[in-house]
């Protein structure tokens, strides 16, 4: 691609978790310009992103990417786009799975649309290693059949194929990586870490799902966002990459790392019904991206006690945010659920 200097990026879905650190990779690697295209839906937040407003490249759009006009206006004077736009918390896709399939299977069909009509030179997908489904032993490799398991997965899934029919299609320079689980600072609380750790404060139970014993491959969001931007300059067009942490561990350890750094009691550690098709593990192989020159610097251990500290540093950014359509949504996904121990 063009030297960094000259490129005008678009990034969709740029005021959640993982697109706004990745912006501010792009703002400090001094991209030319930085357009964050973003819904605002609940898990969108402006606060993401305030710290970027003041670089001179920097600009944010309201919009969706299921609206081809908005999507047409954003695209035309860019020369890569990187889409993180996504529904993307699994326990609301058992919840209401049309939403997902709209923006994850639909939104990423109106977007090819336009990187197609303006000659964009790249189009970066984000996707999941969750559209492998759960893998019981080794690791999952970018040849893999995909056998998602959940609405959300199933949706991720039918996006990225989508995105490989435009790239053999009609030539769209699209690159696809698969992530795994990300953690670190903003990430909204509905998510495991956050919500643990943001409950603990609370003094609100942990509710671990059946015997927590599921295993995630965790990633720093940092990482995660710097794989992403060797693959804005030298993923190959139509190619698949995992970017993964190479730290698969149990959610009760995750568990443990809470309860020690916040010196908080064991009896709020909860185990509930089981999520429905829960994955029980997940792992990949990053062999290829590594290849490429990336590999996740932040230790497993280390990134995850200062995350937990960030949270309890920053109550201002989630304390807002646990209040109504959250408490609706956390009512209609733990209440009723009873102890299996
Ligand atoms: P997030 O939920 O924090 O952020 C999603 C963002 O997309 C929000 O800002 C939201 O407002 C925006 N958005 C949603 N629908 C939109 C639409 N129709 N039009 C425009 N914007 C829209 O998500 P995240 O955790 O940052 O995930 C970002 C991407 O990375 C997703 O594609 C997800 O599937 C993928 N991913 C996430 C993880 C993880 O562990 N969090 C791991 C691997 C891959
Ligand atoms: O693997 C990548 C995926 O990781 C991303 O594609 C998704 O967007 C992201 O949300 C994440 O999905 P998970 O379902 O793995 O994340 P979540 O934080 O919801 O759950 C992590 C683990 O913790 C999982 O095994 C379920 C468990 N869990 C989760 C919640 C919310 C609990 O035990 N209790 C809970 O309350």
């Amino acid at each position: 691609m063009q030297h960094p200097s000259c490129a005008r990026v678009v990034v969709t879905g740029g005021a959640g978790f993982i697109g706004s650190e990745f912006a501010r990779v792009l703002v400090e690697r001094g991209y030319r310009s930085v357009t964050v295209f973003d819904k605002l839906t609940y898990a969108g937040n402006p606060a993401n992103i305030a710290d970027l407003a003041a670089y001179p490249g920097f600009t944010f759009v309201q919009g969706d990417i299921c609206d081809a006009a908005r999507v047409d206006e954003v695209l035309a004077d860019a020369d890569i786009v990187v889409n993180f736009a996504a529904e993307t918390h699994v326990d609301r896709s058992l919840l209401h799975p049309g939403e997902f399939i709209q923006t994850d299977v639909f939104g990423v069909w109106v977007l090819l649309e336009a990187a197609r009509k303006f000659g964009l030179a790249k189009f970066v997908h984000v996707s999941t290693d969750e559209v492998y489904g759960e893998i019981l032993s080794g690791s999952s490799v970018e040849t893999d059949a995909l056998s998602p398991r959940n609405p959300y997965s199933a949706s991720k899934a039918g996006g990225e194929m989508m995105v490989l029919a435009y790239a053999a299609t009609y030539g769209v320079p699209a690159v696809i990586s698969r992530g795994s689980n990300t953690y670190g600072p903003r990430q909204y609380p509905e998510k495991f870490l956050p919500l643990a750790t943001t409950n603990v404060l609370e003094g609100r139970p942990i509710p671990v799902y059946g015997n927590g014993r599921q295993m995630r491959d965790w990633m720093h969001v940092r990482d995660h966002a710097e794989g992403i931007e060797l693959l804005v300059r030298e993923g190959r067009a139509g190619e698949v990459y995992n970017v993964g942490g190479g730290n698969v561990r149990e959610n009760l350890l995750i568990v443990e790392y809470i309860l020690d750094e916040l010196d908080a009691p064991r009896d709020l550690v909860t185990h509930v019904t089981d999520r429905q098709g829960h994955d029980i593990r997940y792992s990949l192989d990053t062999t290829k991206i590594r290849s490429l020159g990336w590999q996740p610097r932040i230790p497993f251990e280390d990134g995850v006690r200062e995350t937990i500290r960030w949270y309890r540093d920053n109550r201002s950014w989630w304390e807002p945010l646990k209040s109504g359509e959250y408490e609706e949504y956390y009512r209609r996904n733990y209440a009723g659920r009873e102890l299996v121990r």
